[in-house]
């Protein structure tokens, strides 16, 4: 893991902030009738030049668009233009492109708007609309690879209690970095972060304005930071070989943006074996299918019953049997089996999810699907030891709805819950957990009832009913963000909520770890 030069302190202590001036562009005449414009390439600045010639009747002939990085800049001011509201926004997409004729196009364009063509962008075989478009179009695919592909990674600060930064190398094709810098504004802005790429570089600092500086180069962006294995784990655990199809992820995720992106080292290795894989997965899914297209699996009752007889009646292992026997809602009926809890039963940490999924149900095993994978390979990074944990669920069948041959996921309702409530109790009361974590609303509002939050609630240790409980997401919905930053930073901040809970029960203490309460 490298982390040198300017953020070894996780401060961008050195970065030389890029001018703001006032005074719009020079638009120096050079020859009678000629006008060379030099001003600060970005869409703010061409404008106010762009205004003046029109003003001064210049026409798109006479004008000679000149970049300089180190012109004057014009003060920021909201734009309009009643000849066409469009434009602008075309335009200023259009003007992070990186052909230099942009500027030139935008002036005919506007010129023409201008002069007796109001209707112009309407003619989308116009040669010069239609590259307008094209400009666009290229900027809007960069911007939208920018937020899928961004990935930050943590710098902490020098001195105790110092802010961590997070940074993240970017390549983008066009010059997009002011122009997408607010869409990470908002959707990190709690954080320090700085995006570092070969044409500028966007800050942010938690609070204020944003903030840019010219480029640097990529040895001064870190290459890994303590997450990076964690996110690797993630990727591959993710990852369905049956639903690979090499040319869609490609495109999706070309092969260029792969050298920044933690988790494309693992992608050749899991293209090389998804063949085997999914063969595996089929033969898994034939037995599955026989299993339960056949006779549900057998449990004449009174082999349950006299196998309940057997057993000390107040253990997991009477309640787990008793509940395969459960039809008190109307997910049972259509289940395959009763999912019970798992884990020992002097486990000191309880994971509570929502309800088994489909495979969960088909193999009568909680969190075996995706949603379990995400949550093994989070467990893992957060130090903590699946097989001492006690898994289980608020709802213990799968509750779906049938589409085609496949069964989509249906959440619980209220009723559901609260007729396998009796299960959890005690579930709870047998394992006695001294920490309890609660995957989701569901699960969280069998303790904190129906007005819990889990945005406004997770994360933290909440002390009830003589033990500590935590609420925190679901890792299904980290699956279902789209891929990119947003879901590394729910998994991320997934990481950070279960180690909260390892330290609270010392499982952090790698000593005590495989200890149990007695
Ligand atoms: N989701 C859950 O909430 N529980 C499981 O067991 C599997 C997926």
């Amino acid at each position: 893991m490298r982390q040198i030069g300017l953020f070894d302190a996780g401060t961008t202590a050195g970065l030389k902030r890029q001018s703001s001036l006032s005074d719009a562009g020079d638009t120096r005449t050079i020859q009678a009738g000629f006008r060379n414009v030099v001003f600060y390439p970005d869409f703010n600045n061409w404008w106010s030049s762009a205004s003046q010639c029109l003003q001064e009747n210049v026409s798109p002939s006479k004008v000679w668009w000149t970049e300089n990085r180190n012109a004057a800049r014009a003060p920021r001011k909201s734009l309009a233009m009643k000849e066409s509201a469009g434009f602008i926004q075309e335009a200023t997409a259009a003007s992070c492109h990186r052909s230099e004729d942009r500027w030139a196009l935008l002036y005919s364009i506007l010129w023409r708007l201008t002069h007796d063509e109001p209707q112009l962008l309407e003619l989308s075989g116009d040669p010069q609309v239609a590259k307008l478009h094209q400009y666009a179009k290229a900027v809007a695919r960069d911007v939208h690879k920018m937020k899928a592909f961004v990935r930050f990674r943590k710098v902490e600060g020098e001195s105790p209690g110092c802010v961590p930064r997070y940074i993240s190398w970017f390549e983008p094709q066009h010059f997009i970095v002011e122009y997408a810098a607010p869409f990470f504004k908002r959707r990190f802005s709690n954080m320090h972060w700085s995006i570092l790429t070969p044409v500028g570089c966007a800050h942010w600092e938690g609070e204020g304005d944003l903030w840019f500086s010219d480029s640097v180069d990529k040895d001064v962006a870190p290459d890994g930071d303590q997450f990076e294995d964690a996110w690797r784990v993630y990727y591959k655990s993710i990852f369905n070989p049956a639903r690979l199809k090499i040319s869609a992820m490609q495109s999706e995720m070309p092969k260029k943006y792969w050298k920044n992106l933690p988790e494309a080292k693992e992608i050749t290795a899991l293209v090389a074996s998804a063949e085997v894989s999914t063969q595996r997965m089929i033969k898994q899914r034939k037995v599955a299918d026989n299993f339960h297209c056949g006779a549900r699996p057998a449990h004449p009752d009174q082999i349950v019953h006299q196998q309940i007889q057997a057993t000390d009646g107040s253990s997991l292992q009477a309640l787990r049997l008793q509940a395969s026997l459960c039809s008190g809602c109307p997910q049972s009926v259509a289940a395959t089996q009763t999912v019970f809890g798992e884990g020992p039963d002097n486990a000191r940490l309880m994971i509570i999810g929502e309800q088994p999924g489909d495979e969960e149900d088909l193999h009568g095993k909680p969190f075996i699907g995706p949603a379990g994978k995400v949550l093994d390979a989070a467990l893992k990074h957060a130090g903590i030891d699946r097989r001492q944990c006690y898994l289980t669920n608020a709802v213990k069948h799968f509750g779906f709805e049938p589409r085609g041959k496949r069964r989509l996921h249906k959440r619980p309702d209220a009723s559901v819950v609260r007729a396998c409530a009796q299960w959890l109790q005690q579930e709870l009361s047998c394992v006695n957990p001294e920490v309890v974590v609660y995957l989701g609303a569901t699960a969280a509002s069998t303790c904190f009832g129906p007005q819990v939050r889990v945005s406004r609630d997770r994360g933290k240790l909440i002390y009830k009913d003589a033990r500590q409980h935590l609420i925190t997401t679901h890792p299904s919905s980290i699956l279902r963000l789209n891929r990119g930053a947003a879901q590394q930073n729910a998994y991320l901040q997934f990481i950070n909520d279960l180690k909260l809970c390892a330290s609270a029960v010392g499982l952090e203490n790698k000593a005590r770890l495989m200890v149990n309460k007695h």
